[in-house]
């Protein structure tokens, strides 16, 4: 995993080369600074927010603070060549599978709103887990697809828990349990990267992970009727995952917004887009002031962030 205080020092050593860099190949004049600011890990998330406050005041720029998860949210309008962002199609519903997070949105011109979550580990920190338990390096989830592309998904029985309380929530822990416990009781030999079993187990498990992060999809879907569907974070990079999704929407004649898979996993030019976005919408930050927060807190402008009633009784 990461080690909390190494990855502020990286971030700090990194940093003012990356924005050198950055400044070198712009096309044009810097005219704003998006800086994420939560949620995240508090001592990363304060190294950006301290060097983008310093570098806005003494350009004169203007400072916006960004929610990791806007940037996430927004990623899928993206392209890599530099266009402006797409408009956004709504109503349109929005997973956001990554390390840290696993969660259904319902995203509209003036709202974001919290569908339903994981109750437990993310989607991105399962397959994390089981991959080390495997001894595939970290993080995880590239060996893991990379292996399951050449394996049978039926051919290791996990489960696929359901929560009957909450149905639009979803959970982790079972699985993983049991596919670590079905790692530990094959010999090493038997797990080898050359043989087939790793590849079927492989295979069985991200299927198991992708059917627990679509299960409320079919309720969701009759309840808000979207007119799109979209994936982000660092698992929407996942093979499987994208095949779903995309023949789900052909099956239910939706459109399917899948960003480039180099900008699924954490970028800047999401947090770019994103605040540009609030920007547009009036939104400044004061560099003075401006804080790291490590959770979910942020509201972007003109938007209501409403939490689903599911999540906020728990
Ligand atoms: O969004 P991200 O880069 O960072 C966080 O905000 O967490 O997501 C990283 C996660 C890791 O857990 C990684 O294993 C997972 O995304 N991931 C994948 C794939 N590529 C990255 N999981 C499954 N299949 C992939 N192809
Ligand atoms: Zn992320």
């Amino acid at each position: 995993g990461v080690v909390p205080e190494l990855a502020s020092r990286e971030h700090l050593r990194a940093l003012p080369m990356m924005v050198d860099r950055a400044l070198d190949e712009a096309r044009g004049p810097v005219e704003l600074v998006a800086v994420t600011a939560g949620p995240g890990l508090i001592g990363a998330l304060l190294v950006g927010v301290r060097f983008a406050a310093a570098f806005a005041w003494a350009r004169r720029l203007p400072l916006v603070a960004v929610d990791h998860l806007e940037g996430h949210l927004v990623s899928p309008l993206l392209s890599l060549d530099g266009e402006a962002a797409r408009p956004e199609p709504e109503p349109m519903l929005a997973l956001v599978a990554s390390g840290g997070h696993s969660s259904w949105y319902l995203m509209e011109s003036d709202s974001r709103r919290r569908l339903g979550q994981t109750r437990d580990d993310a989607a991105g920190e399962s397959f994390d887990k089981v991959a080390q338990v495997l001894g595939l390096g970290y993080p995880g989830g590239p060996a893991m697809d990379k292996l399951a592309r050449e394996g049978d998904s039926q051919a290791v029985a996990l489960p696929r828990p359901q929560l009957p309380d909450a149905p639009l929530d979803f959970s982790f822990s079972g699985l993983k349990s049991a596919a670590i416990r079905w790692v530990r009781t094959r010999g090493a030999d038997e797990l080898s990267t050359d043989g087939t079993v790793l590849r079927d187990f492989a295979a069985s498990f991200e299927a198991a992970v992708v059917d627990q992060l679509l299960q409320p999809l079919p309720e969701l879907a009759r309840r808000h009727r979207p007119v799109a569907l979209a994936a982000s974070g660092g698992v929407a990079a996942n093979t499987l995952l994208r095949r779903r999704l995309s023949d789900w929407g052909r099956e239910h004649d939706l459109e399917v917004l899948l960003p480039a898979p180099a900008l699924t996993t954490d970028n800047a030019v999401m947090i770019a887009a994103a605040g540009q976005a609030a920007h547009a919408l009036g939104r400044e930050d004061d560099p003075r002031r401006l804080d790291a927060r490590a959770r979910e807190a942020w509201q972007p402008p003109g938007m209501r962030r409403c939490e689903s009633a599911a999540s906020e009784s728990r």
